[in-house]
């Protein structure tokens, strides 16, 4: 079986990778003035097992997130955050530092194809 007929989730790595991808994203939240208030106080050991679950899932992983938390709803769940584009920008430069640290085994079309998704996705999350 050649790599082409593997889903994105196992091509990248797995669950592992986006456990690997999140930690480091979350090190860089944890430094992060505009950001850090946001996540509940203490650590962040929940927020980051369900974002990596959550990724996982939606790259063609087990739906583990489903099981976990339901439906994902994401506008829904960040409608109490205020997301203006500064605080959207931050939360990209986290996930690029992380994907530039942690995704430098993906080719470059599975590199883009998660870096677009993940700025659609913050785009689609803005609400002011
Ligand atoms: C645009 C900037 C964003 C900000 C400021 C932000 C902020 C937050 C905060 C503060 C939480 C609560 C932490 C927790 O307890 O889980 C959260 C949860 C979450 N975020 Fe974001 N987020 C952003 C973008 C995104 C994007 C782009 C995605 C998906 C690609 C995402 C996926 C999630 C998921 C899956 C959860 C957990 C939801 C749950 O099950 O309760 N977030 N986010």
């Amino acid at each position: 079986m050649d790599s082409d007929d593997l889903s994105f989730y196992d091509r990248v790595g797995g669950l592992a990778f986006f456990e690997r991808l999140v930690s480091a994203f979350y090190e860089g939240v944890e430094q992060d003035p505009v950001l850090r208030p946001m996540y509940p106080e203490g650590d962040l050991s929940a927020a980051r097992h369900r974002l990596a679950l959550f990724l996982a899932q939606y790259w063609g992983g087990p739906p583990l997130y489903e099981q976990l938390r339901g439906h994902p709803r994401l506008r829904m769940r960040h409608v109490d955050y205020v997301i203006t584009k500064k605080v959207r920008n931050a939360w990209l430069d986290h996930m690029r530092a992380a994907l530039e640290r942690e995704a430098g085994h993906l080719s470059d079309q599975d590199r883009r194809e998660m870096e677009s998704y993940l700025e659609m996705a913050a785009a689609g999350l803005r609400n002011r």
